[in-house]
């Protein structure tokens, strides 16, 4: 039995305690942000809002301190969402944490100072002084993880046989895992997959989003190797695999559908999606600095269209 301390309490880190706890080992989870996830996990019956299922009894919950992270963990597991990275890192920095870590978080950072893209791995390795930092990606959606519907993901690490390990410590029959090396791949295209899933989800009909599908993985291929990713992860679980999951029944592709129909980004999430995060929005709008000045347009015209109709908050004009 190991040790595992869950930061995040939303959607996909209570989803993901259901396959830790099955497999035996001592889960508590953790929520610094959230009332609501707070209100949701500390209560008796643990019935969680988001995923709307209760979560098992033997699920231990904290209220997050500092001195909760210095408690001895096996693993600490990241399931913040891309806002809550910069939080994470500080805490684990001053804390001066040395446990491993597994990163759940989908996203990039770009960094103004030196105006570079790092994914979040290289972020808590630079910044957080982390050493063994994993990244678990791939197709799955929380709710259907929390029902056990049979999902496959890919961990990666450096040293595979490190990615190994925690694989054996959390797969269960319908919870699978594959291993990469190849972290930042993994990484890249986890996050690129957001915003190329609105693209699709842009597209009027299947013939037409099934079109933009395979441009899509043409371009998160050159930008993987752009950010010194290995090609060929874009078409593993991180890359082709989640972008089907996301452009098939995501918020990104759901947001993509009603720019496709003409609205601007403004007007449809008002209209439509006033209460939802779109991870691809956040993406684009994190990232615009960079893409729109070091990287040659012509080879990434679909993500360039998308970033500068949300920022400009024009009508999208898809050109393939
Ligand atoms: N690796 C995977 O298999 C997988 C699968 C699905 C989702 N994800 C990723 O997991 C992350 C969380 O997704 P979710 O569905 O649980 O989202 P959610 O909205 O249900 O939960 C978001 C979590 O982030 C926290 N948070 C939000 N803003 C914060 C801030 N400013 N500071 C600190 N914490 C903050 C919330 O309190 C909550 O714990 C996303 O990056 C998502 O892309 C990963």
């Amino acid at each position: 039995m190991k040790k595992i301390l869950i930061i995040g309490g939303g959607a996909m880190g209570s989803a993901f305690t259901i396959p830790c706890l099955e497999n035996k080992n001592d889960v508590t989870i953790t929520e610094p942000y959230s009332k609501r996830f707070i209100k949701d996990l500390s209560s008796k019956k643990k019935f969680h809002s988001a995923l709307k299922i209760k979560l098992p009894a033997k699920l231990k919950f904290r209220k997050f301190t500092n001195d909760l992270l210095t408690e001895k963990f096996d693993l600490l597991v990241i399931a913040l969402s891309l806002p809550g990275i910069d939080f994470i890192g500080k805490k684990l920095k001053d804390q001066n944490i040395k446990t491993p870590i597994l990163v759940l978080t989908k996203g990039l950072k770009y960094l103004s100072h030196n105006r570079k893209i790092l994914t979040i791995s290289e972020n808590l390795r630079r910044n957080a002084g982390i050493k063994n930092v994993s990244v678990l990606k791939g197709p799955c959606l929380a709710k259907e993880l929390a029902r056990k519907n049979q999902t496959s993901v890919v961990i990666a690490n450096r040293s595979i046989s490190f990615a190994k390990k925690i694989g054996k410590r959390i797969s269960t029959k319908y919870y699978l895992t594959e291993f990469s090396k190849d972290v930042i791949g993994v990484e890249v295209c986890s996050a690129i997959k957001n915003i190329y899933s609105m693209i699709i989800g842009a597209g009027q009909s299947l013939n037409a989003s099934s079109n933009l599908f395979q441009k899509s993985i043409l371009e998160m291929k050159y930008l993987t190797k752009y950010f010194k990713g290995k090609e060929e992860t874009t078409l593993g679980l991180a890359g082709a695999g989640d972008l089907y999951v996301s452009a098939a029944g995501g918020r990104n592709s759901k947001m993509g559908s009603y720019l496709g129909m003409g609205y601007t980004f403004k007007t449809a999430k008002k209209k439509f999606m006033p209460n939802d995060t779109v991870e691809g929005e956040q993406l684009a709008r994190e990232i615009a600095p960079f893409i729109l000045k070091k990287i040659n347009k012509q080879k990434i015209p679909l993500m360039v269209n998308l970033i500068r109709t949300i920022r400009s908050n024009k009508k999208l004009k898809i050109k393939v």
